[in-house]
Order: structure tokens, then sequence, then C-alpha cells
């Protein structure tokens, strides 16, 4: 595996290859991005020839809309390269701030409209004009057949997939399942932050979506059930619920009857940590 941090790096890495497998992250791996990138691995090893798979980690400042959560966002580069050498990456790119913002913190942005502007987009302003710009910079520079990206951030894949759609990226995408600690909490960078009694309690959050979800596709009157659900988590400890809603997987719009793609989305914070999480409706 070679670590690059440099365009001209990246692009000599990756040579001519017939097809690369790529997969954006913030670093601080744990094994949902493991997940991913063996995904990636598999796609590359079935190809003939063999294609690529590059790992993008990259804390991008463009995406915190709050200074404190960029500053406390866990860092271990060296174990990171680890944990992606065992995974099967081949290029680890780790770009620092001046290299993908070269124009500096004011340049062009990517909006990309309806999607972006529910539910994260409300509570975390300007937050989807920063996934959208550096993924689109990303794109550009490791030039992918197919990026992979996981569930765990739903309208987050659903962002990128009308950016690609909108803007004609020439690749594919592929969203992959949400990996789970055992008692159901999805992991996430952020989970390090936990005090061990509030750790015990944030899996009520996978809990109450799943209890959503269910009581959806019985037929129940879907805005009772967001409501019941929000005093549900209030009641299992989380201070704040940012939303809790019952929606269409395209378009992130509130939906009256759940149909094949409906889910459940939620976010809350518990113990000063903000969760986000979603289930599918089983109908
Ligand atoms: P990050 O939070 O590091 O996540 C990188 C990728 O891993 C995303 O596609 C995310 O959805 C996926 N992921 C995170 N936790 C997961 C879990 N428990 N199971 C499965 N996949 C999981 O998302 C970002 O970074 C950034 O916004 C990025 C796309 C890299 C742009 O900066």
């Amino acid at each position: 595996m070679k670590v690059v941090r440099t365009a001209v790096e990246l692009s000599d890495a990756i040579g001519r290859n017939e097809s690369v497998h790529f997969v954006p992250t913030m670093g601080y791996l744990h094994d949902g991005h493991l997940s991913l990138i063996r995904a990636a691995a598999r796609d590359a090893n079935a190809g003939r020839p063999k294609g690529v798979v590059v790992v993008s980690s990259f804390v991008n400042p463009t995406q915190f809309n709050d200074p404190r959560d960029l500053k406390a966002y866990p860092r271990d580069e060296p174990r990171d390269i680890e944990l992606a050498r065992s995974a099967h990456c081949d290029v680890f790119f780790a770009p620092d701030v001046d290299t993908i913002y070269r124009e500096g913190l004011s340049g062009t942005r990517v909006h990309v409209p309806g999607v972006s502007e529910r539910w994260e987009g409300e509570f975390r302003p300007g937050h989807f004009d920063g996934v959208a710009t550096v993924v689109a910079k990303l794109f550009h520079l490791v030039v992918p057949t197919v990026a992979y990206f996981g569930e765990k951030d739903w309208q987050q894949c659903r962002v990128i997939a009308k950016m690609v759609d909108d803007l004609d990226f020439p690749l594919s995408l592929k969203f992959c399942e949400t990996v789970r600690e055992p008692d159901g909490l999805a992991m996430s960078s952020r989970n390090a932050r936990f005090r061990p009694e509030v750790r015990a309690k944030a899996p009520a959050l996978y809990e109450t979506l799943r209890e959503g979800a269910r009581a959806a596709a019985a037929g129940g009157d879907l805005r009772t059930i967001e409501r019941g659900a929000e005093h549900a988590l209030r009641v299992a400890g989380f201070e704040k619920v940012d939303y809790f809603a019952i929606v269409d997987e395209r378009t992130l719009e509130r939906t009256d009857s759940p149909t094949a793609g409906t889910r459940v989305i939620a976010a809350a914070w518990i113990g000063g940590v903000r969760l986000i999480d979603n289930v599918e409706v089983p109908v």
C-alpha cells in the first residue's frame, strides 16, 4: 500500500488502472469504514485486470458547521494506515488542507438543492455543501470507476447520488450496509467521545428506529409513531431529538404511507454527543 499526500503522487500511484475503487473517509477508521474498503477490494479483485483500491483520509473543514466539533474530531493516522492496509487498500491518500483547498476556504461550493436542505441540512447549515464540494473535488482527483458510501449516513448517500446524477460524474456508486456494535449502536468515530454510563444508553436510538419501522409497516399513523418515538428517546436518556422522521428514501420528504422505499431517519443528542442513524421500513 502506498501512502500519498499530493495530487501528483496520487495519480502516479493509481497509474493507468482499468478500474479505480474509491472509499472517501475522514479517518479514525472503524469497522464501518473497513467494510467499505473490503467491499471495494472484493470488486477490485473481481476485475480482469485487477482494479486498484483508493482510500482518502481527510478531515474536511468545510463540512463542520461547529468549529469545536472540527477541533475535537479524533485523529490517529498511523493506526488508520495499518487498518487500511489490513483491509486491502492499495493507495492511501491523506492530503493536508492546503492541498485540497488551494483556493482557500472561500472557493466555489457545490450545492445540491432539495435533498440536502432537509433534516441534517436544517440542523447543520452548510454541512452538505461542504460534503458535496469535497466529494466532487476528490472525485476529480481520484477519477474513480466506483465510489463506496455507508448507509449509516443515508441522507449523505442521497446528496451524493443527486450530485453525481445532476453533474454527470462518470462513475457508479455503491451504498453499503451500516455496521453496528453488538448492542446495535451504529459504529461512528464520534462514539469515542462517550462516557461509559452514557454509552450504555446510546443503543436506544437504533431500538427506537426499529420499533418505529415495525409500527410503520404494521399500518400505524406515521406522525403519531414519530411523536411516540421522540418521547421514547427522551425517556431513554436522550437530551434532545433534532428529528425522527419517516421519509421517502430518495427525496427524504416525509411520507404518509410506507412503501418499499421508505426509511426512518433520526438525529438525537445524548451525553453531549450527536448521533444519527436510520433503518429501512420492512414492507
Ligand atoms: P466518515 O464519517 O469518515 O465516513 C466515511 C464513510 O464511511 C461514509 O460513507 C460513511 O457513511 C461510512 N460509514 C461511517 N460509519 C459507518 C458504519 N457504521 N457502517 C457503514 N458505513 C459507515 O462521511 C464522511 O466521512 C464524510 O462526509 C466524507 C464522505 C468522507 C466527505 O468528507
